[in-house]
């Protein structure tokens, strides 16, 4: 087996690398092997002072994340930590890379830091749900005082090696080989140039300006919803307060119950997965289509989207427009999105003016004879499609990839009439913005694997989490929303209001609540797909005609001015409105419905019962690959709170059995609650969602 810390003597300084492909994660057997290194150097007459380095891309990304929620193996990276501040001889850390979590606090735990000038260094465990707790909140602030150190722990954000050799957390930045200086560093050192960190006190100078730091912290993140900034905040109060081996206790406390909690179960759950999602057979050797140049076909205000996305990446785009006022009117509105960023101050003028330069307007189908690929964002109509993807069948060069986005057509249909079925892919931008980073990348029958490779490619290149999805009406996230919508409008119809069920899902963590949601993406286009959906609507299932009396009124959503909610102007926030809950008036009393109370809790449970439902449904029929990618799906387009992991993990930290059951008892009054097979399936085998998140 390879040594996972090999050692050489180097001018007498016995340096130490870290070998644990691909980011030195300081797994047990780095750590024990650390350990070992460390004594027997100190053992050794030949050395004088100690590096640590890392092997490949990084100095260490951190704590091995894989090994959270299992038992402990010792010895702890605290104990590692403490034993190389304990180290006789003078250890230097020599970082390039990412230094992360665990890994920087390893190096904050050496004497020295000697940094490569592009290194970065941070502390991001917050985002996993937990705090830096191998040192990181006792040592940073040493060194750095509480305003940097909070900034970096609640944050979670690296820093440069020039900003943390500022902030007194590095030492030297090389200005060539990190790795020769770092040993020449050491070798000028002598054995009484030991610097513990934590005997230091450099960031503690002025104690009632860090007291003040620490207050102004509490106001700021007192009602955040993440345990683990409030626990950091205290963690950076202790280190001020108490001597270093209790602020090194009262740390691991901490440290312990951020671990145990159901939000870094969940925010830990949610890094594999999103790295889980391009672990799909169609990818397992395919190389992506080279694409430079790409070609739009479609309407505002996705095209215009679509183009400064794509200028952004560094790619060249072909708009193909009608006729010359369409042209110049989209062009315009790409120029203006620009003009806004500079501005704005987001890009100079001289970045603005060289994307635009890849930017041209065309408006013959034969135009767009040179490009990689073409995206067509006309709308959902299949007669439109196919026209479309005729002209471009005829002209566009051998191995173009043929994109459609839409989210309902079957992208299956849409291959038949053209000679190049291998090179039609779907690829689903959530919402018309570049916000949403969630693009599902729909795979037809006939798709070639280079081309389902060539979507996740560009989904990666424009910064988006690219997520597989077989063919459905609204794919993957659009169907579970279309599911928690309908469990919406079931307890609206018994006695909820919808601005009670908008605030018990933001309560819960949602960004907007799912009337919210609807009023932004047009009750007109809810009614559409219900329209498409009907003949697969089990007939015995409950309807609820809420939303098409409030069509009725002219109530369309926020594009109309009022949909669930008033909207005084396009951007302001909805209002509650009395017409809304007349119609829901009347539609109880057409069916003789007394309206009952609706807790909360009952909102919540619900609502997520529904979407695991549908996320079960979806697996069953082979649209989700697996259920992290569902998860994965809801978090970037649909404001499904991410330290919730997702409605398929959501579910399993609830229970399998308690949702199943859940379930089954509102099923009773209704086909639509049936629990999916899948359930059934699980739980007889003692497992969770979580046993096929397999790659
Ligand atoms: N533990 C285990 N696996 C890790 C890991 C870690 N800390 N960091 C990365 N990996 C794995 C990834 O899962 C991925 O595995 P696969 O190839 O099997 O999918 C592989 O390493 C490469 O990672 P990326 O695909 O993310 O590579 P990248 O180049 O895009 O990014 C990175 C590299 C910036 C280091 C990024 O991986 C990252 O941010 N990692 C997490 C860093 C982090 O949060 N560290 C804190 C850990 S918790 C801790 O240290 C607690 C403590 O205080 C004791």
């Amino acid at each position: 087996m390879d040594q996972a810390v090999t050692v050489t003597v180097e001018d007498g300084v016995a340096v130490l690398t870290i070998q644990n492909p691909p980011v030195n994660a300081l797994n047990a057997a780095v750590r024990t092997a650390l350990v070992d290194a460390i004594d027997e150097a100190n053992a050794d007459p030949r050395t004088i002072a100690i590096v640590i380095i890392g092997d490949g891309r990084t100095f260490s990304a951190g704590a091995d994340i894989d090994e959270f929620g299992k038992p402990f193996v010792s010895p702890w990276l605290p104990e590692v930590c403490n034993r190389v501040e304990a180290s006789a001889k003078p250890v230097v850390a020599a970082l390039h890379g990412t230094t992360l979590g665990g890994g920087f606090e390893l190096a904050l735990a050496a004497h020295y830091r000697i940094a490569d000038p592009r290194a970065r260094v941070g502390l991001p465990e917050v985002t996993l749900g937990i705090l830096p707790g191998a040192g990181g909140t006792q040592r940073t602030p040493r060194l750095a005082g509480a305003a940097i150190a909070l900034d970096m722990m609640l944050s979670g954000r690296p820093i440069s090696a020039d900003e943390a050799a500022s902030a007194g957390l590095i030492d030297e930045i090389s200005d060539g080989d990190v790795r020769a200086h770092a040993i020449a560093f050491a070798a000028s050192l002598t054995e009484h140039a030991r610097r513990p960190t934590g005997e230091r006190r450099d960031g503690f100078a002025d104690s009632i300006e860090y007291e003040q730091v620490i207050a102004a912290a509490r106001q700021e993140f007192g009602r955040s919803p993440l345990i683990a900034q409030g626990k950091i905040i205290d963690c950076v109060e202790a280190a001020l307060l108490l001597p270093f081996e209790g602020g090194l206790g009262f740390e691991e406390s901490a440290f312990l119950d951020c671990l145990e909690t159901d939000q870094s179960a969940a925010l830990r759950h949610v890094f594999f997965a999103e790295r889980r999602t391009a672990k799909i057979p169609e990818l397992e050797g395919a190389t992506p289509r080279p694409v430079e140049l790409v070609g739009l076909v479609g309407r505002e205000p996705m095209v215009v989207n679509l183009a400064a996305l794509l200028l952004d990446a560094g790619l060249g785009v072909v708009l193909l427009e009608s006729g010359a006022t369409a042209l110049a009117d989209a062009t315009g509105r790409v120029e203006r999105v620009y003009d806004h960023l500079v501005s704005g101050g987001n890009v100079t003028a001289h970045d603005a003016a060289e994307r635009l330069s890849r930017l041209t307007g065309v408006l013959q189908y034969d135009a767009l004879s040179s490009v990689d690929m073409v995206i067509e964002a006309t709308p959902e109509d299949m007669d439109i499609k196919k026209s479309v993807f005729g002209y471009l069948d005829g002209v566009l060069k051998p191995g173009a990839v043929l994109v459609t986005t839409t989210s309902c057509l079957d992208v299956n249909d849409l291959t038949q009439h053209i000679s190049r079925p291998q090179d039609v892919l779907g690829l689903h931008f959530n919402g018309p913005g570049a916000s949403a980073k969630l693009v599902e990348v729909v795979v037809g029958t006939t798709t070639a694997p280079d081309v389902v490779a060539t979507g996740f490619a560009l989904a990666k290149r424009l910064g988006k989490a690219p997520v597989r999805s077989g063919i459905a009406d609204g794919l993957i996230g659009g169907a579970v929303m279309a599911a928690s919508r309908h469990a919406a409008d079931l307890l609206v119809e018994e006695g909820a209001t919808p601005y009670q069920i908008d605030a018990a899902m933001r309560a819960w963590g949602f960004a907007l609540g799912p009337y919210q949601a609807l009023d932004a993406a047009g009750l007109d286009n809810e009614l559409a797909r219900r329209a498409r959906m009907a003949h697969l609507w089990d007939p015995t299932a409950k309807v609820v005609q809420i939303t098409d009396k409030l069509c009725e009124l002219g109530r369309f959503g926020r594009k109309s001015g009022a949909g669930y909610y008033d909207y005084a102007t396009q951007n302001s926030p909805g209002t509650e409105n009395d017409e809304v809950m007349a119609v829901v008036a009347l539609e109880r009393q057409a069916k003789g419905i007394v309206p009952r109370e609706v807790s909360q809790a009952e909102i919540q449970d619900r609502l997520l019962a529904a979407m695991a439902n549908e996320g079960a449904g979806l697996l069953d029929r082979g649209i989700a690959h697996r259920p992290s990618d569902i998860d994965v799906a809801m978090i970037h387009g649909h404001g499904f709170p991410r330290a919730r992991g997702g409605p398929m993990l959501s579910a399993d930290l609830a229970g399998l059995l308690t949702v199943r059951n859940r379930l089954r008892d509102y099923a009773m009054d209704d086909v639509f609650w049936t629990p999916a097979p899948l359930f059934d399936e699980l739980i007889k085998n003692g497992q969770g969602f979580d046993a096929l998140n397999t790659v």
